[in-house]
């Protein structure tokens, strides 16, 4: 097997609290990027971001101001014939609620059996924070030198669907040219596995408006003849999908890619304990979706339609017999290849008016969408990725998707033209947007290994 240099396991080795204390600082700062009223953490969160990378000795460090939350890039250009890799992350995290789940504070990070217990820990201060101190590591090991060029591009508003990164990808396309992407924001299948994914599924995501009578109503003296806007909401998201699981909207389906054969028996070939899942990850009685279709196909190359929150009416303490007025439901679609998203929210909104009951306008206002992106598992750069990981690890790498989004690869391959590989180290199992989010210790140091590793093998291919 092959090992990386003596000098660099050894500097990884000497500095392991400090990139440990370092990730701290960070996660103790509530980037959140959705709620207006932590504007000053999330740009607080940035400078950190980009103090870090100047230390690490990168160059062209900038706070780069957008419409919404500031971009963070640096880069190091000095590798010249080498190939360049652009670093990706997020500083943003999700809002911490509920707040009385979290066995310790959201925002003070705690070592706890071996895991970093903070928002954002895994998604994605501690992923995007392993590219800087992998950077760091080998310059420090190298006489100031890196494998390969690196520009590190780190954004404050995936969490939140802005728009401003995608802008910012199109207008600076030259300045931003590179041979690949390298995105750590997604999961090792199991433990001790070493993964590459190779796709992501797209987002729409919008709210549906309910509107019924003019304004609130005595249920006991309208109640039988007046529309009431919460219930009428409830009847239109439940023509969405039939019991199968099958998406009922029309045309959701007419452009929807099925994954190769090949890669489909590679998914067949992945260890999965479909009640370990159910039980331990899911914890419901029972799984839902399309029987015909394997749990993997489910969540990773099948369109959903889901209802994240329900407003309207009601909800205080005690009873108040109203009849509301209006009524709000949050709603996303998963997107697969080749969904195109304009196309979809056409669909959506077509069968929202077509679908109101009666006495009830529903309207739809989008909030954010991006397709889903696959990477073309050929690409040298992924081959590379792959060793690189199988040497770390001591395993053969597997490679799978992810049902979740990250907007911006679809941009570096539309605007840049680059594959991405995302190499991530979060484990299924460490509550990504949920109560006491983890992100294991020791994987956070392999994975500052793993890139480390990456980009001097990807230097010394060219
Ligand atoms: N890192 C996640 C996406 C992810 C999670 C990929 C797990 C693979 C495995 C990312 O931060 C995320 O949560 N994205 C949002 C996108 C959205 C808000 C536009 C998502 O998927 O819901
Ligand atoms: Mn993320
Ligand atoms: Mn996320």
């Amino acid at each position: 097997m092959h090992t990386m240099s003596p000098a660099l396991s050894a500097y990884l080795e000497t500095n392991q609290s400090r990139f440990l204390d370092e990730l701290f600082q960070l996660l103790r700062i509530p980037s959140i990027s959705t709620l207006p009223e932590y504007r000053a953490d999330v740009e607080r969160a940035a400078r950190f971001v980009a103090d870090s990378l100047g230390a690490a000795g990168l160059e062209h460090v900038a706070v780069i101001p957008t419409g919404g939350h500031p971009l963070v890039y640096a880069d190091w250009l000095h590798a010249p014939g080498r190939p360049t890799v652009l670093c990706y992350g997020h500083y943003d995290v999700q809002p911490p609620d509920p707040l009385d789940q979290w066995v310790t504070p959201p925002f003070e990070p705690t070592l706890r059996d071996g895991n970093i217990y903070a928002r954002g820990a895994s998604d994605d201060k501690g992923q995007m924070f392993m590219h800087i101190k992998a950077v760091e590591a080998l310059r420090a090991v190298s006489g100031g030198r890196l494998p390969v060029n690196v520009k590190f591009l780190i954004e404050g508003e995936e969490e939140s669907g802005g728009a401003a990164l995608a802008g910012y990808v199109a207008e600076q396309a030259a300045a931003l040219r590179a041979d690949v992407a390298l995105v750590s924001d997604t999961e090792l299948y199991a433990e001790g596995l070493p993964t590459l994914c190779l796709g992501l599924r797209g987002l729409v995501y919008a709210e549906i408006e309910a509107r019924g009578p003019a304004h609130d109503l005595h249920s006991g003296v309208y109640g039988g003849a007046a529309p009431n806007a919460v219930y009428g909401l409830v009847e239109l998201l439940a023509q969405a999908k039939d019991a199968g699981g099958r998406i009922l909207i029309p045309g959701i389906y007419d452009d929807v890619a099925e994954p190769s054969a090949d890669e489909l028996a590679s998914w067949r070939r992945l260890p999965f304990d479909e009640q370990a899942f159910r039980q331990q990850e899911v914890g419901a009685t029972q799984l839902t979706g399309e029987a015909d279709r394997m749990v993997l196909e489910r969540v990773w190359s099948r369109p959903t339609f889901e209802v994240h929150g329900i407003a309207g009416g009601f909800t205080g303490a005690g009873s108040k017999t109203v009849i509301p007025a209006a009524a709000l439901a949050k709603v996303s679609l998963r997107l697969v290849p080749d969904q195109d998203p304009a196309r979809v929210v056409r669909a959506l909104e077509q069968w929202v008016a077509a679908s109101a009951p009666a006495g009830i306008q529903a309207s739809v206002r989008v909030l954010s969408m991006s397709p889903a992106v696959v990477v073309d598992p050929g690409h040298a750069a992924i081959h590379v990725a792959a060793q690189a990981c199988a040497e770390v690890f001591g395993q053969p790498t597997v490679f799978i998707r992810s049902g979740g989004s990250i907007p911006v690869v679809g941009d570096f391959a539309r605007h840049l033209g680059i594959p991405t590989v995302m190499m991530g180290f979060g484990l299924p199992d460490d509550a990504l947007h949920a109560p006491n989010e983890k992100f294991r210790l020791g994987n956070y140091y392999t994975g500052i290994r793993t890139v480390a590793h990456f980009l001097q093998r990807y230097g010394a291919a060219h």
